[in-house]
């Protein structure tokens, strides 16, 4: 069929339509077979993610009260995710840089893959020195736990992955879609609000060799809750000996204590010469959410096997997605690199982390006048409050307060301010006391 007007009338009046305007290669949809058109007809919808999900949830709620509690993402006393002014004049520099366009490397920015490990391993750790950490640029905190699932497919393809009851739900999802089976292991227990460490190690025990152990560095998602140093400790003896093979999620340095203290759980395993992988985010410290900037950390036991495992991870990131993005790390390294910068992070960091800790008080003590105890809130460390609010609770918080958390109780504690507490509170207390 022509692609030119058929009525030599219509050029004279019309205005001239490109033979370009309408594709040549246009076929009727008739023409398309039964089989053919069938493709996408038996995909089912999936349900909304759990946790970003909300946030589309809330943009469509009309009620101007409406309050998002579900994503993990700092947010000032205004409500405001602001980027950080240490990352701005980072950018500023930038900026006024000759900028270069060209790829990254596959494994990402060498200057930033130099100093987050640092960030994690220590400067002057022996390890890093002796270059027995292969790291590895990556797409956030998600992109480094999906790379080391993909590393370990070419590993140990027939292991389970074993992630804590109750964990953050994109574990299952990363292990199950590299196609891991996935199983649960006892973590927290809701009556003693405590971790069921004994509980933890007789299941690892009874586990087959070399099973995948998902484990939270500090600020566990979502409950809260971490092991104790002393259950480190035990871990770290225990992992060396089991043969189980630690994937140490590290989202939150320096929402709990500080960069250091938070860091000493994979110093010890590190240190102890236990193989492990350590998924790392910075998007949440440097508050470079949308910038999605993480690394995979991966302890060897000697340079060798250090390259090679990195040529292997390159060849997962040239199939996934090419190489990493360049802008989020770049002001990361901009920062770390310069001391006055660093500093001034570091006090943001510790800016962020005590808001949080003051309004984890202040719900306690505004629940407390209402009449109900809500002490554990403030036992709990990073961004995360499991607060025991039931399903059917969290349910009624949405469809008649426009209050929106995740159906497990986890509240996003930075998404509480000054403005939005009575509202907030005033809502719970309703409905733990009227839905039970
Ligand atoms: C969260 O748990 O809310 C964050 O880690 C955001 C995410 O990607 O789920």
């Amino acid at each position: 069929m022509s692609a030119l007007p058929s009525n030599p009338s219509e050029s004279a009046f019309a205005p001239a339509v490109s033979p370009l305007a309408v594709s040549p290669l246009a076929v009727s949809p008739l023409a398309v077979s039964p089989l053919t058109r069938a493709l996408f007809a038996q995909v089912q919808e999936a349900p909304p993610d759990a946790i970003l999900g909300l946030n589309q949830a809330c943009a469509q709620d009309k009620n101007p009260k409406r309050q998002n509690l579900g994503p993990g993402v700092y947010m000032d006393g205004e409500g405001l995710t602001k980027p950080l002014p240490s990352v701005l004049k980072a950018e500023t520099r930038i900026i006024g840089r000759d900028r270069k366009e060209g790829y990254l490397p596959i494994d990402g920015n060498p200057i930033f893959n130099r100093l987050s490990q640092e960030l994690v391993f220590g400067k002057s750790s022996s390890l890093v020195k002796d270059g027995l950490i292969t790291t590895v640029q990556s797409p956030g905190g998600t992109g480094a736990v999906s790379l080391a699932a993909h590393l370990l497919k070419r590993i140990v393809p027939s292991a389970s992955a074993l992630i804590s009851d109750p964990t953050w739900p994109n574990h299952r999802g990363i292990f199950a879609e590299v196609g891991f089976p996935v199983q649960a292991y006892p973590y927290y227990d809701e009556k003693s609000r405590s971790v069921r460490f004994e509980e933890l190690l007789q299941f690892l025990n009874s586990q087959p060799q070399r099973a995948i152990v998902v484990l939270h560095a500090s600020c566990h998602n979502p409950t809260g809750y971490d092991f104790s140093e002393s259950q480190w400790k035990e871990l770290c003896s225990f992992f060396a000996t089991s043969s189980h093979i630690p994937v140490i999620d590290f989202a939150y340095q320096g929402f709990k204590e500080n960069l250091e203290i938070d860091a000493a759980p994979i110093r010890l395993f590190a240190e102890a010469g236990i193989p492990c992988l350590v998924a790392t985010s910075l998007s949440k410290s440097f508050s470079l959410y949308s910038q999605r900037v993480g690394a995979l950390h991966v302890v060897t036991t000697n340079k060798g096997e250090a390259d090679r495992v990195l040529s292997q991870l390159k060849q997962i990131v040239r199939a996934i997605y090419s190489n990493p993005p360049a802008m989020g790390a770049s002001l990361v390294a901009e920062v770390l690199g310069d001391s006055t910068l660093r500093t001034e992070w570091e006090a943001e960091l510790t800016g962020m982390r005590e808001r949080i800790a003051h309004m984890r008080l202040d719900f306690v003590a505004e629940m407390k006048k209402r009449g109900h105890s809500f002490e554990h809130v403030a036992q709990q460390y990073g961004m995360f409050s499991y607060t025991g609010l039931t399903a059917p609770q969290a349910e009624e918080l949405r469809k008649r307060f426009s209050i929106y958390l995740m159906s497990t109780g986890r509240v996003s504690i930075p998404a509480l301010n000054k403005q939005n507490l009575t509202y907030i509170c005033d809502a719970i207390a309703e409905v733990v006391t009227s839905v039970r």
